[in-house]
């Protein structure tokens, strides 16, 4: 049978995401001095500018954090950083991760309440406003959401939500996971009131896994005096400490903050606002594809508000009597491209596709393109339904006509 999968493989799943060549080639180096001289020489340099350009990303004046560890370590530095055994914290639903980083509180001794939602809608700030004012004793000490949910495919109104917390009067910390949303689209931890934040370095930063990133304000800072949880690993006050062997708890991740310091490199000569830019028009573009090939019945968008819809990544929501797997193969086996399996609640029941990191329009029609042809083979599609890869081509000529014309 003819393969056309052979030439360059796309990887087009939601994190880790494509590491681009220049991040490549900077790990492509002999391993330097941990220790050289007095404040720890290059390494201390990059260590230095990687966290205060870390700063710039997150959009913060408080402290910024490098974990060797992937987001579940940052999920843990953040709540061993601030909390005690016994304490509540509240669980904003809107799909799986939220939830799981409550599961890692509760393993650590915290009481996890949850506040329901739904895999296809964001966090309603009225319920949680309505919730937050029934706490009149603030047993309450932080509240969970993620920005944008990688499985669900949902983004949170993170404004909206410290609004909620404000006009309850609710002094709880408010911990934001932008994993799958920092670098992707508008984030700014001071601006909207947010303690503590956490990224990772596999998705829109556009590095390999294992680097967790934290940036605490000085609400949280202040709450590490108290934490019962914290461990020597994830302590933020060693990390504070000047010698650079203090920062990591251990050996530096020496080749991880060479990629680190490039990708960063390459988003700021970019110009945030312009990724940011970049990831709204190629979500456009998917959601065009999407909207003219779910008249075919097989699939729709899990999320159903549009509003509500990430930018970094979609999820498509099989329908009654169709599988998503035939999909992810052919794409897979004959195309050379991968998309994202459902996870959790939609094992099974949808795939997703990413528009995150380090990809621009050719990677992104070259994605959707594969999948139109998966549709066509698999006869998942009818009249009403082709030309889901031309009406994002067309999205994307709109788009720049409209540029040129103004
Ligand atoms: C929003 C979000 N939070 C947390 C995680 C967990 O990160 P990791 O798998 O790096 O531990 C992920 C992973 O995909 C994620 O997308």
């Amino acid at each position: 049978m003819t393969t056309l999968g052979h030439g360059r493989k796309f990887l087009s799943i939601p994190g880790p995401t494509t590491v681009p060549d220049e991040v490549l080639s900077a790990m492509h180096r002999p391993a330097i001095d941990i220790y050289g001289g007095a404040h720890g020489g290059e390494l201390m340099e990059i260590t230095l500018s990687c966290l205060k350009d870390l700063k710039a990303i997150f959009k913060t004046q408080g402290d910024t954090y490098i974990y060797i560890a992937n987001g579940h370590g940052a999920w843990e530095a953040a709540l061993a950083n601030t909390l005690s055994a016994g304490d509540t914290i509240l669980v904003c639903e809107s799909g799986r991760f939220a939830v799981g980083w409550g599961d890692m509180g509760a393993k650590m001794g915290i009481d996890v309440e949850r506040l329901p939602g739904t895999w296809r809608r964001a966090v309603d700030p009225a319920q949680l406003e309505a919730r937050l004012r029934e706490d009149t004793t603030a047993k309450i000490k932080a509240i969970l959401v993620v920005q944008i949910d990688t499985a669900s495919g949902c983004v949170n109104d993170i404004p909206a939500i410290r609004a909620a917390m404000n006009a309850a009067g609710h002094p709880a910390l408010l911990m934001v996971d932008t994993i799958a949303s920092l670098a992707c689209m508008p984030f700014e931890m001071d601006a909207w009131g947010v303690d503590v934040a956490i990224g990772g370095s596999q998705k829109g930063l556009m590095c390999p896994p294992g680097l967790g990133f934290v940036a605490a304000g000085p609400k949280a800072k202040a709450a590490r005096k108290n934490a019962g949880l914290v461990t020597s690993y994830w302590d933020w006050e060693t990390r504070d400490l000047e010698e650079h062997y203090r920062k990591y708890c251990g050996t530096p991740p020496v080749h991880l903050l060479f990629a680190l310091r490039k990708s960063m490199d390459m988003l700021f000569a970019e110009g945030l606002n312009n990724v940011i830019e970049r990831h709204a028009l190629l979500c456009g573009a998917t959601h065009a594809a999407v909207t003219v090939w779910a008249k075919g019945g097989a699939f729709d968008f899990n999320v159903t508000d549009p509003a509500q819809r990430s930018a970094s990544v979609t999820t498509l929501l099989m329908s009654e009597g169709h599988k998503p797997e035939p999909i992810r193969a052919f794409c897979f086996d004959q195309l050379g491209v991968t998309l994202g399996l459902g996870i959790g609640d939609l094992s099974g029941k949808a795939f997703r596709i990413a528009h995150m990191g380090h990809v621009n329009a050719p990677m992104l029609l070259g994605t959707l393109g594969a999948l139109e042809i998966a549709l066509d083979v698999l006869g998942m599609t009818d009249a009403s339904s082709k030309g889901g890869n031309a009406a994002a081509a067309g999205f994307l000529a709109d788009h720049l006509k409209s540029e040129t014309a103004s």
